[in-house]
């Protein structure tokens, strides 16, 4: 009797993780085509994200809202109500709804990201956007060097000089390359040498960031951190350099997206768009 009562529970639980397999497997299907359909009819590509950081969705994914009433929160919350595993149950959902940004991701795009553009361009900013929006990894090609050298940009321009700086650069090109749907934010003179255009363009789209020089001297005044400003640091001599750079940031373009007085979400949603319909 009492073996039967075991095998009977081990039975249900078994058609329980059946269900969620299914339902599973059947929802990242609908993310597929969900994805597909918003692409061939231009709707909004990007789950929102909240100025807190904290991820919120488009309606159809129903992951977290910023009113936690609003959706299948709300439907969360009801169920969830005394039961004694919440917060495990929870944490599950959330990661499902971070899968299912991961296969929206993929399903608009194959490629890795690779965004370019002179300093203050708004690189890191729309680099931080799309990876919560996303749900895809972000490298920071000036984070990952100074992770790696242990030292600063600014250090190592001083030590070794900016040559083995651009050094650094191309090494780790290569090495990202190999990867796939990255959103990859790289040094504003990344695409100064051709081999980097080169090995850029191997796996990604090139997407440009401008801005006029006042706007980059407005959002890089305060820095300390990159030498090529640290004694220059006015708009003259920004516009001078960017002048200088705009034709090798032109030539290496996939896409092009001016960032001047519009909000990131506006961006990353043009941008996403623009690198999506280039996959087809
Ligand atoms: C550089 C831009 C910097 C950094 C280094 C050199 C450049 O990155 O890689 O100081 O040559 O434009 P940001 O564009 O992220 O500031």
């Amino acid at each position: 009797m009492q073996t039967q009562d075991i095998e009977k529970l081990q039975e249900r639980i078994r058609q329980c993780d059946e269900h969620i397999i299914e339902a599973l497997i059947q929802r990242m299907q609908l993310t597929r085509e969900l994805a597909e359909l918003d692409k061939k009819y231009h709707q909004p590509l990007l789950t929102m994200v909240s100025a807190q950081g904290g991820g919120r969705s488009g309606n159809h994914d129903g992951s977290r809202e910023d009113n936690p009433s609003e959706g299948l929160y709300g439907y969360l919350d009801t169920m969830l109500r005394g039961c004694p595993d919440e917060t495990m149950i929870r944490e599950i959902y959330q990661t499902v709804m971070e899968s299912t940004k991961k296969v929206r991701a993929q399903s608009l795009f194959s490629c890795n990201i690779l965004l370019v553009g002179f300093m203050g361009t708004g690189k890191s900013t729309v680099s931080s956007y799309l990876v919560k929006a996303l749900g895809v990894e972000e490298i920071d090609t000036d984070r990952l060097i100074e992770q790696r050298e242990g030292r600063s940009i600014a250090g190592i321009f001083e030590t070794d000089g900016e040559a083995y700086f651009r050094r650094c650069e191309t090494q780790l090109l290569a090495e990202l390359q190999k990867r796939k749907n990255l959103i990859i934010s790289c040094g504003g003179g990344m695409v100064l040498q051709e081999e980097n255009v080169r090995l850029m363009k191997e796996n990604g789209k090139i997407v440009l960031l401008t801005a006029s020089p006042e706007t980059i001297y407005g959002r890089v005044k305060d820095s300390r951190e990159r030498p090529l400003l640290n004694n220059n640091m006015n708009v003259e001599f920004i516009a001078g350099l960017l002048e200088k750079r705009r034709p090798k940031y032109l030539k290496a373009a996939d896409i092009i997206i001016d960032t001047d007085g519009r909000d990131v979400a506006d961006i990353c949603e043009e941008l996403i768009e623009k690198v999506a319909g280039s996959a087809e």
